[in-house]
């Protein structure tokens, strides 16, 4: 008799060969620890993941905590380390309170499952987050996608809706393109409904909003009763994790039901440590996400001087659009030869099916080093 294991996963090959043939295939490729490369990829958007600081809270608080959290938080993995981070965010955010979870993969799937079931009617922006998107499916609520930044889609989903619990789920920075959603007006309209708004502030914590304290707190709905932040510890603080923010009611909340907190095992205490040092960095010198800021718009605006189609950012992520999901990884591929890095966006990842360049300015790029990059993207650019 022949053996039929060879053949169990012989579908992989075939998903793999169509992937190819539409020049959407993903490959790993490990960065040296110490390069002359320029990054452009990252979304280190404070330069604090290098800095010493940071990393060497990390390291102490390894030395002193242990390499791993050892169980969940509630059991043994809550540290002091882990209290006071949550304590400082959420006077940082102007929030009551904040939990901390291993990701903000983990935080925007604990907190959506946590506040969403069979009962709750979900309006969900058309280009949100795959974790967030996933936290819906899991939700089991119904769910009823606006488009991108539209108001009057956000009112007339919440407006028709079969059930009397809603919530909004939006970004508050795109991470593809960089552009900010209208807050105050989907928040008006929330309101107006009598639905909770969950905002993803991943790419504007640390970036816009008075010293870094993000999107929420720009649009003047930080601390609100109805509202609850989720982000990451990964991106402008430098180091891995994640958070929900949020009324005092909520965290406990989560607490006892988020499944992706309670069966995780806690936030390992070197990322605890990294990520409080960096913001207690942040909130010393204010001026930091302004610079990061500015690096944008200058990227932005040479691209755009030299005729390519570039975003106008208003956060600290610029994207150039590609003829095609093959000339988009070509012309990665050459920027890359000439040691600049920058992000290649390809659909399911560009949300809008539009394949593009994306880059990511930090707080410490110099001007030698934008001139240096708008060059080497213009030159190499596909004709
Ligand atoms: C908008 C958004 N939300 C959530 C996440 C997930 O955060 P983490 O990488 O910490 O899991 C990301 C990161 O890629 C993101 O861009």
């Amino acid at each position: 008799m022949s053996d039929t294991r060879d053949a169990v996963f012989d579908w992989v090959d075939e998903r793999a060969d169509a992937r190819s043939a539409a020049g959407l295939t993903r490959r790993l490729r490990p960065r040296p620890a110490k390069s002359d490369v320029l990054e452009l990829s990252g979304n280190d958007y404070l330069g604090f993941s290098r800095d010493k600081r940071v990393v060497g809270a990390a390291a102490a608080a390894a030395l002193k905590w242990g390499a791993g959290a050892t169980g969940s938080r509630l059991v043994s993995g809550t540290t002091e380390l882990h209290a006071e981070l949550e304590r400082e965010l959420a006077a940082f955010c102007g929030a009551q309170a904040a939990l901390v979870f291993s990701s903000g993969y983990a935080a925007n799937l604990g907190a959506v499952t946590a506040l969403a079931g069979k009962d709750t009617a979900i309006v969900a922006e058309q280009y949100m987050h795959a974790s967030l998107i996933d936290a819906c499916r899991q939700s089991r609520a119904q769910v009823a996608v606006a488009r991108h930044c539209d108001v009057a889609a956000v009112d007339r989903a919440l407006a028709t809706r079969k059930v009397p619990r809603a919530m909004m789920i939006t970004e508050s920075v795109f991470s593809v393109d960089g552009d900010v959603a209208p807050l105050a007006d989907i928040a008006a309209s929330c309101r107006a409904h009598g639905a909770a708004l969950l905002i993803d502030d991943a790419h504007g914590f640390g970036v816009i909003g008075d010293g870094g304290r993000g999107g929420v707190h720009e649009a003047g709905l930080s601390g609100d009763a109805d509202v609850v932040t989720t982000m990451t510890l990964s991106k402008s603080l430098g180091a891995q994790g994640g958070a929900v923010l949020g009324p005092r009611r909520v965290i406990a909340h989560l607490v006892n039901s988020a499944r992706s907190f309670i069966f995780d095992t806690g936030l390992a205490p070197a990322s605890a440590g990294a990520a409080l040092t960096a913001l207690n960095l942040l909130r010393e010198d204010p001026q930091r996400p302004a610079r990061a800021l500015w690096a944008a718009s200058e990227l932005s605006r040479q691209l755009l001087d030299k005729g390519l189609p570039a975003s106008t950012p208003a956060s600290a992520v610029v994207s150039v659009r590609a003829p095609s999901a093959d000339a988009a990884v070509s012309w990665a591929a050459a920027i890359r030869e000439q040691d600049i890095a920058v992000g290649c966006f390809r659909p399911p990842s560009a949300p809008d099916d539009v394949s593009r360049l994306r880059l990511t300015a930090r707080a410490d790029l110099t001007e030698a080093e934008i001139d240096r990059a708008v060059r080497v993207v213009t030159e190499t650019a596909p004709r």
